[in-house]
């Protein structure tokens, strides 16, 4: 039988845990027409999450849209994801007919969708856009077909952005963001969601009162998912696919992967495919699984630490070894590490965390990639 746990995917179906709480919260949102911007570290199951909200909540009445911003490099590209994410959201399991093109022109302005064939003959849809047409222009396009939608059809709607701290990379004006606001501002049926996992960013952009977005969305942060409920999904996901194993098993490896999604999903994958070496004896079977993943992922990690200086590479260690546990913006705690000085390693925290190699968790820190903090803990102990 096919291994039921694939880590990096969005989770689907039989393979989506949980959530429930969130998932019915998020709908009363949205029945508000509320914005929300919704924070997690890395791979916590935003995108998951969303995804199966919008498969809820999509009906004749309700259109949703979901753009993911993770390629756009500039407000050009932007734009044009935008575009494309958004027709697309609106025209789903439509053929490319005619009548398509139709409503295209009936929905935009300046754009104009074209359909190019690829290399394997395949028909694909591009976004073509008027010439000379300024990309303010064009973005005010795009917000304003959403509202000639909802109008026309009478409809709710919901739109992503996942990826939103993306438009900090290039919106350096904060041109974007103020025509966003202008627009989402006077969207009475349509609620925005704004995904990302830079703690930093997202939050000076909905509660720095000098931006555009200030208050103007609901904060939602995300957790992992309990323990109780991630025990029967897993026992489950073993057993039906033909690899039993024990409740302790199970056990074992929420303490290893503290109840995180993706690692969880990861350590699983790992055991399912060992599974004929485990005996009954959890901690042997699960460092030994271990071991296998710090090995292949050895040369990962000596690459991520070779780009850092010396200071960022000294403070990660000094954080996968307190565990999340010691108060750490300390002297003693500096000395113990030969850390620079406070001041500095505060900075060099921020850093890390701005590379998403660390985040805040319950007045502590911790590293994104637990197995790296075991490598890390095991190398430099
Ligand atoms: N509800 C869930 N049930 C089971 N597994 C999940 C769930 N949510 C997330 N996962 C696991 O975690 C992984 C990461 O999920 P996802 O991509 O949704 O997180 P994310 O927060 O959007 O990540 P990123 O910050 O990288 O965008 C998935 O590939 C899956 O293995
Ligand atoms: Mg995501």
């Amino acid at each position: 039988m096919d291994n039921p746990f694939s880590f990096g995917r969005i989770a689907k179906k039989n393979r989506f845990c949980d959530r429930e709480n969130e998932i019915k919260r998020l709908k009363e949102y949205l029945r508000a027409s509320s914005n929300i911007w919704l924070y997690s570290p890395r791979r916590f199951g935003k995108t998951s999450l969303v995804k199966k909200l919008l498969e809820e909540v999509e009906t004749e009445k309700t259109f949703v849209v979901y753009v993911d911003l993770y390629e756009a490099e500039d407000e050009k590209e932007f734009n044009r994801i935008f575009a494309k994410a958004l027709y697309s959201g609106l025209h789903k399991n439509k053929p490319l007919t005619e009548k398509l093109f139709a409503s295209a022109r009936n929905l935009f302005q300046y754009i104009v969708p074209q359909i190019s064939v690829d290399a394997s003959g395949k028909p694909v849809f591009q976004i073509g856009v008027s010439d000379n047409i300024p990309e303010d222009l064009l973005l005010g396009d795009i917000l304003d077909s959403i509202k000639k939608h909802s109008k026309k059809r009478k409809s709710k709607g919901v739109i992503v952005f996942d990826e939103f701290q993306q438009i900090g990379e290039f919106d350096n004006s904060g041109k974007i963001e103020k025509i966003l606001r202008k627009y989402i501002q006077d969207h009475n049926n349509i609620s925005y969601i704004f995904l990302g996992s830079k703690q930093r960013l997202m939050s000076s952009f909905f509660e720095d009162s000098n931006r555009p977005f200030y208050k103007s969305a609901l904060h939602f942060p995300i957790d992992k998912i309990p323990k109780s409920f991630l025990l029967k999904h897993l026992m489950k996901l073993f057993k039906k696919s033909g690899k039993p194993v024990d409740k302790n098993l199970i056990e074992g490896i929420l303490d290893q992967t503290e109840c995180h999604p993706f690692f969880t999903e990861k350590l699983s994958f790992f055991c399912w495919i060992k599974h004929d070496e485990y005996k009954g004896d959890v901690e042997l079977f699960i460092e030994s699984v271990l071991n296998e993943i710090t090995a292949t992922e050895e040369s990962n990690y000596k690459n991520l630490m070779s780009v850092l200086t010396k200071y960022q590479k000294k403070s990660l260690i000094a954080i996968a070894k307190a565990q999340g546990e010691e108060d750490i913006f300390t002297s003693k705690f500096v000395r113990k590490h030969q850390l620079p000085s406070l001041t500095q390693f505060r900075k060099t925290v921020v850093s890390l965390q701005e590379k998403e190699l660390i985040f805040a968790e319950d007045n502590s820190l911790k590293l994104n990639d637990i197995f790296m903090e075991m490598w890390l803990k095991s190398r430099f102990n």
